[in-house]
């Protein structure tokens, strides 16, 4: 397996299995659908997503112990996630300023995936060149801790909430699947960094947003680490 460590400064890999997901020829150039009408709000993504994981569709169980800090005014600001709670290979959605946001746990193994040229030939920016994320995740998992993902679930085309499909498989929901997301509005498939593949409709990694570790065991999200500052309107796509 070839792994690359330094994103920032490693050049072009060599062309490895079929990653790519579905035809995306319906799509305009700038990877919107035809019919796809304006981007939905935060307000009628977290009612879908409610429904989703309602219906089981996607397994994402909610955490049953979100809890805002910081008083009153501060309510919605930030959300702790107590990290021991999610087995590796599992994942849990929060919500955080009304938005979905994915928990991952990942598997040695699927860390060992993110770093395979094999998959980054295959995405779009699989550097964190585009500002979505905060400075202090760009690096190949993007994140704190490499085996906590932590995205906002939000698909950067038009807004639905994406799939998780952790386990790799030979042919779905495409050829020479690597474990990742699925949108299911549209096709587009993002790894289990958010990191978006090519020759899909969205066009931007999933955003990731400030969050701390204040312990190796828990996330603060919505708190940057002391001395670093982020600010999640800046994103370039959410
Ligand atoms: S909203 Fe269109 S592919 Fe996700």
């Amino acid at each position: 397996m070839a792994v690359q460590t330094d994103p920032q400064t490693a050049g072009p890999a060599p062309s490895g299995p079929d990653f790519s997901g579905p035809d995306f020829s319906g799509h305009d150039s700038h990877g919107h659908h035809p019919e796809s009408g304006p981007r939905r709000d935060f307000l009628t993504l977290l009612t879908g997503a409610a429904a989703v994981i309602g219906a089981g569709a996607f397994a994402f169980p909610f955490l049953d112990s979100l809890a805002p800090v910081g008083g009153p005014d501060a309510a919605d600001a930030t959300v702790d996630v107590d990290l021991s709670k999610i087995a590796p290979g599992q994942q849990i959605v929060v919500v955080w300023r009304g938005k979905p946001v994915f928990v991952v746990h990942r598997t040695p193994k699927a860390l060992l995936g993110l770093q395979d040229t094999n998959l980054t030939d295959r995405l779009r920016d699989w550097a964190s060149r585009e500002r979505q994320q905060p400075d202090y995740v760009v690096n190949w998992h993007r994140s704190i801790a490499p085996e906590y993902g932590v995205m906002v679930g939000i698909c950067t085309h038009l807004g639905c909430v994406p799939g998780y499909v952790p386990n790799p498989s030979a042919t779905d929901p495409v050829a020479n699947w690597p474990g990742g997301y699925a949108c299911p509005c549209h096709g587009s498939k993002f790894d289990l960094a958010g990191r978006v593949f090519q020759g899909a409709p969205a066009q931007y990694n999933l955003p990731v947003p400030p969050y701390s570790m204040p312990t190796r065991s828990s996330l603060r999200i919505g708190l940057s680490p002391d001395d670093l500052d982020f600010d999640f309107s800046t994103i370039r796509q959410l």
